[in-house]
């Protein structure tokens, strides 16, 4: 890809509306379809705005730290703008990834057991000026990326949804899903953040009132698996109408299963947790409780992962006994 001729790297993704979702839900669901960027996810999105802001500006090579779907975004980036790039990842991440990768002409450096000891060993890689450290959730830059998924949402749409929901990992995601959602005038409009039990970094913050770091990830959902939550998703939350809600690696694996069977699309369990809002009937309950208002519909990020084969799901069905 020539990027002097492209004015960003990510797709424009269509907004479609779920009859299955829908019919469930009582009330309409749309899905921005994040999972059908080419690097796999919505990551491209913040990632592809600071690696091209970066190229601009010089830089000789990308370090990032991630789980696989920052770190693809990440090579993809590097790979289209013509930069070197070194993904650090820890050593939960599935060989496969690993290999999508290399693919992508990354070099990659396997340290740690969680995200935060791999993101420890990337910064030390980037003493050198020319090279751009590339943080895959805490960085304006990537929160501005991701807003342009709400600026073509709200294009694509209808009207206005009366909710929108988001998975949380270290909540880059959601910063720019809020951020979005203040540029086209949604400010009032209340965003679901899910999380799973065990990669829960802002639903403990927000019950303690402060920012808080978890001491292990337990949930499968590893990219989700930030141990801290980002200053900005916090102040965000604590300024915006965000109902943080938490769901099971269960319930997330039987949303990935239930959405592939309706929309005949892999997602991973990260992903699979905002999909839990509609299959295990978390809005419903939301609604119920008084905590939404009145929901017409719902506009749901599928923000996909590519951490996600049709082998593992099937493993993953036969563990939680779906
Ligand atoms: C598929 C997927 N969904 C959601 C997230 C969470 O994003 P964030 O860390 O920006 O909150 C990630 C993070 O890697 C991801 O890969």
């Amino acid at each position: 890809m020539d990027v002097t001729t492209v004015k960003h790297l990510h797709i424009v993704t269509p907004t479609i509306h779920s009859t299955p979702l829908s019919k469930l839900a009582g009330f309409q669901v749309f899905l921005k379809l994040e999972n059908l960027q080419v690097p796999g996810s919505f990551k491209i999105r913040g990632i592809g705005n600071l690696c091209q802001k970066a190229a601009e500006k010089g830089c000789k090579k990308i370090v990032c730290a991630s789980g696989g779907n920052g770190g693809l975004a990440a090579a993809y980036a590097a790979r289209c703008l013509h930069i070197p790039s070194t993904i650090v990842l820890p050593t939960t991440t599935p060989e496969f990834v690993a290999e999508k990768l290399r693919d992508q002409e990354a070099t990659v450096v396997v340290h740690g057991s969680v995200w935060d000891e791999a993101n420890q060993h990337a910064l030390k890689l980037t003493n050198d000026p020319d090279c751009v450290y590339v943080h895959p959730f805490d960085h304006p830059d990537v929160w501005e990326g991701h807003e342009t998924m709400i600026v073509e949402a709200q294009e694509q749409l209808p009207s206005p949804p009366d909710v929108v929901v988001a998975s949380v990992g270290g909540g880059g995601l959601l910063c720019g899903v809020i951020q979005g959602m203040q540029k086209v005038g949604w400010g009032h409009i209340p965003v679901v953040a899910m999380e799973t039990v065990g990669a829960d970094c802002l639903n403990v913050s927000l019950r303690e009132d402060k920012i808080t770091t978890i001491p292990a990830i337990t949930s499968i959902a590893k990219c989700l698996g930030a141990l801290t939550p980002c200053t900005q998703v916090f102040s965000l939350c604590k300024k915006y109408k965000v109902i943080s809600q938490l769901c099971t690696d269960k319930q997330a694996v039987e949303a990935c299963l239930k959405y592939a069977d309706d929309h005949r699309q892999l997602v991973e369990p990260a992903c699979g947790a905002s999909l839990a809002a509609v299959y295990s009937g978390i809005l419903n309950d939301l609604q119920t409780q008084g905590k939404l208002g009145q929901v017409r519909s719902a506009l749901i990020v599928v923000c996909g992962g590519s951490g996600v084969t049709l082998d593992a799901l099937y493993k993953w069905k036969n563990e939680y006994e779906l």
